[in-house]
C-alpha cells in the first residue's frame, strides 16, 4: 500500500488563491490501488471564476502581466526552469506514485518539463511578425499576437511534461491559462503551479481547475469567453471538446494519440533497433500517445527478429513505481479491464501471444498491472492494428517489400509518428515523404522526447502542432496592419 499523502493542494487555483470546492476526487496509486489524497471537484462556478480571472489577468486588471515584456516572460520562464530542477525530487516523487511510472521515467517527465520552460523563455523574446512588399504607397506588417485566455485540457499520462509543453508555450507568447488536469494524475500539476506562484507569476495569469472531465472540462471547453483551446486525449473526448469550442467559434489544437509503426527493413542495424523497438511500447506501461505500438517486419528477417524481440519481452518486469523496473502499472482499473477484455478477444480471434513480461511476486496484487506482450499471427484489419490499445502490447505484422511496408504504415485512421529502421537512403527518404503522420523518425524512434521538434498529428491523430518554435507560434495569431502613406 502506498503511503496516504498530506499534501498536495486539495483546493483549486484561480485568480491566485486557493479556492475551497464543494467536493473533492480521490486520489489513488496505481501502483497498489489504494486512495493516497483528495484534489479538488471543480464544477462550472470554479470554471466560470477562472476564466474572468484570466481574462482580467490578460487585459492588465489584475497583476501587472499586460505590461510584461517578451523578453521579461522569458526570463521569468527560465527562473522557474531552474525552479523546477531546484524541486525535482519531489515532483519526481510525486509524478512517480501519482501515476505509477518507473521513478527514473518519473525523473526524466520533471526534466522535460523543466526544459519546455527553458526552451520557450528562450523563444519568447525572437519571435516577430513580418513586413510584406505591397503597393508602393503602402507599408505593410504583421503583428503576432497572443490569443489571449487559453483553454488547456490535459491527460494523465505525461502530467508534467504535458504542462510544460502547453503552458510555457502559451505564456511565452503572452497569453494567461486556465488549465483542467486530469482526474486521474494531476499532483505534480499542483506542485507546479504552487511553484509558479512563490516565483512571482501575477495572480490569474495561470489559474488550474481540477475535476472531473464531464464537470470542469465540459465547462471549460464550451466557455463562451475562452480564446483559444488545446486538448491532449482520446478521439472521442477530443470530438465533444471540438464541438463544444465550436460553439463560440474557439481555435483548437487537438493531440488525439496514435497507431504509430516501426518498420524494420532487412537492410536494418538490427542491434540499433532492438532497443527502440521495446522501449517504443512499454515506456510508461504503453500509455504514451506515439507509442510504437505496431510493428512492420520484413519477410527475410521477420524469425530472427521475433525470436531476438521475444528474448527481450520474456525478460521484462513489471513492479511499483518506486521500484524502477522496466514497466509501471496502468493509470487505473478501468484502464486495466478495457485492456485485458481486449486481450481475451484478441485471443478468441487466434491471435498469438509470441512472449510476455512478468510482474514481479510480492504485494502487487492491487496494482493496475498489464505484462508487456508482443502479439503475432493478427488477421489484417483486426482491432488490436486499429485501435490504440494504450497498454505495453506490440502488435507484429511481416510485409515483403517497400510497397507493402508503406501500405501497411498507412492502414489505419491514424498518424501522429512513425520510425522507419533501413540504411537505403532513398527508400528513407521515400518512406518519410509517402508516410502520413506528424513525425518520422529514421533509425532512431522518439528522438527522446525532442521538445525542440515539432509534434502533431494528421487524421484521428489530430491537428495542430505543438513542441518547438511551430508549437510556440500556435499560441499566437496573425493581425495585419495596412498603413496607406500616399
Ligand atoms: P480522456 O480523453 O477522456 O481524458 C483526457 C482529458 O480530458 C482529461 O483531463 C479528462 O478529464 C478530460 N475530459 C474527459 N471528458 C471530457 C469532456 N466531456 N469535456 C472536456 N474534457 C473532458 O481520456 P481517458 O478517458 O482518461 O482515457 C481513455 C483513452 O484515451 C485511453 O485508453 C487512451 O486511448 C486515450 N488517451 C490518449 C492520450 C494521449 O496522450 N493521446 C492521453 C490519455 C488518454
Ligand atoms: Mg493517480
Amino acid at each position: 500500500m502506498a503511503e496516504p499523502l498530506e499534501y498536495p493542494r486539495k483546493q483549486a487555483l484561480i485568480g491566485g488563491d486557493w479556492v475551497t470546492t464543494q467536493g473533492t476526487l480521490d486520489v489513488e496509486a496505481p501502483s497498489y490501488g489504494n486512495v493516497i489524497t483528495q484534489i479538488a471537484r471543480s464544477q462550472a462556478a470554479e470554471v466560470d471564476s477562472a476564466v474572468q480571472a484570466a481574462r482580467l489577468a490578460f487585459e492588465g486588471g489584475m497583476g501587472d502581466w499586460a505590461s510584461w515584456t517578451a523578453r521579461r516572460r522569458g526570463e521569468w520562464l527560465i527562473g522557474f526552469a531552474t525552479a523546477i530542477e531546484a524541486d525535482h525530487d519531489r515532483l519526481a516523487g510525486l509524478e512517480c506514485v501519482d501515476t505509477g511510472k518507473p521513478l527514473t521515467q518519473a525523473r526524466g517527465d520533471i526534466s522535460a518539463c523543466a526544459r519546455y520552460f527553458r526552451f520557450y523563455g528562450g523563444a519568447a523574446d525572437k519571435l516577430h511578425g513580418e513586413t510584406i512588399p505591397f503597393e508602393s504607397d503602402f507599408a505593410v506588417m504583421t503583428l503576432r499576437e497572443p490569443y489571449g485566455v487559453c483553454a488547456q485540457i490535459i491527460p494523465w499520462n505525461y502530467p508534467a511534461q504535458i504542462f510544460g509543453r502547453c503552458v510555457a508555450a502559451a505564456l511565452a507568447a503572452g497569453n494567461t491559462v486556465v488549465l483542467k488536469p486530469a482526474e486521474d494524475a494531476c499532483l505534480s500539476v499542483l506542485r507546479l503551479v504552487e511553484l509558479a506562484q512563490e516565483q512571482g507569476l501575477p495572480p490569474g495569469v495561470l489559474n488550474v481547475v481540477p475535476g472531473l472531465g464531464s464537470e470542469a472540462g465540459a465547462a471549460l471547453s464550451g466557455h463562451p469567453d475562452i480564446d483559444h483551446l488545446s486538448f491532449t486525449g482520446s478521439p472521442v473526448t477530443g470530438t465533444r471538446v471540438t464541438q463544444a469550442a465550436a460553439e463560440h467559434h474557439v481555435p483548437v489544437t487537438m493531440e488525439l494519440g496514435g497507431k504509430s509503426p516501426q518498420l524494420v527493413f532487412a537492410d536494418a542495424d538490427l542491434d540499433a533497433a532492438l532497443p527502440f523497438l521495446v522501449q517504443g511500447i512499454i515506456q510508461n506501461a504503453g500509455q504514451t500517445c506515439s507509442a510504437g505500438s505496431r510493428l512492420l517486419v520484413q519477410r527475410e528477417i521477420a524469425d530472427q527478429v521475433l525470436e531476438r524481440l521475444a528474448e527481450r519481452f520474456t525478460a521484462l518486469r513489471c513492479d511499483v513505481g518506486e521500484a524502477d523496473a522496466d514497466c509501471g502499472p496502468l493509470i487505473n482499473a478501468r484502464q486495466k479491464a478495457k485492456l485485458e477484455a481486449r486481450l481475451e478477444a484478441a485471443a478468441n480471434d487466434g491471435i498469438r501471444t509470441l512472449a510476455q513480461g512478468c510482474v514481479a511476486e510480492a504485494e502487487l496484487a492491487g496494482g493496475y498491472f498489464v505484462v508487456p506482450r508482443l502479439l503475432t499471427d493478427i488477421p489484417a484489419g483486426h482491432d488490436v492494428l486499429q485501435e490504440e490499445l494504450f497498454g505495453p502490447i506490440l502488435a507484429v505484422q511481416v510485409f515483403e517489400d517497400e510497397a507493402e511496408a508503406l501500405a501497411l504504415a498507412n492502414s489505419t485512421d491514424f498518424g501522429l509518428c512513425a520510425g522507419i529502421w533501413t540504411r537505403d537512403g532513398g527508400r528513407q527518404l521515400r518512406l518519410a515523404k509517402g508516410i502520413r503522420s506528424g513525425q518520422v523518425f529514421i533509425n532512431n524512434y522518439g528522438a527522446a522526447g525532442g521538445i525542440e521538434l515539432p509534434f502533431g498529428g494528421v487524421g484521428r491523430s489530430g491537428h495542430g502542432r505543438e513542441k518547438g518554435f511551430e508549437g510556440l507560434r500556435s499560441y499566437t495569431r496573425i493581425k495585419t496592419v495596412a498603413l496607406h502613406h500616399g
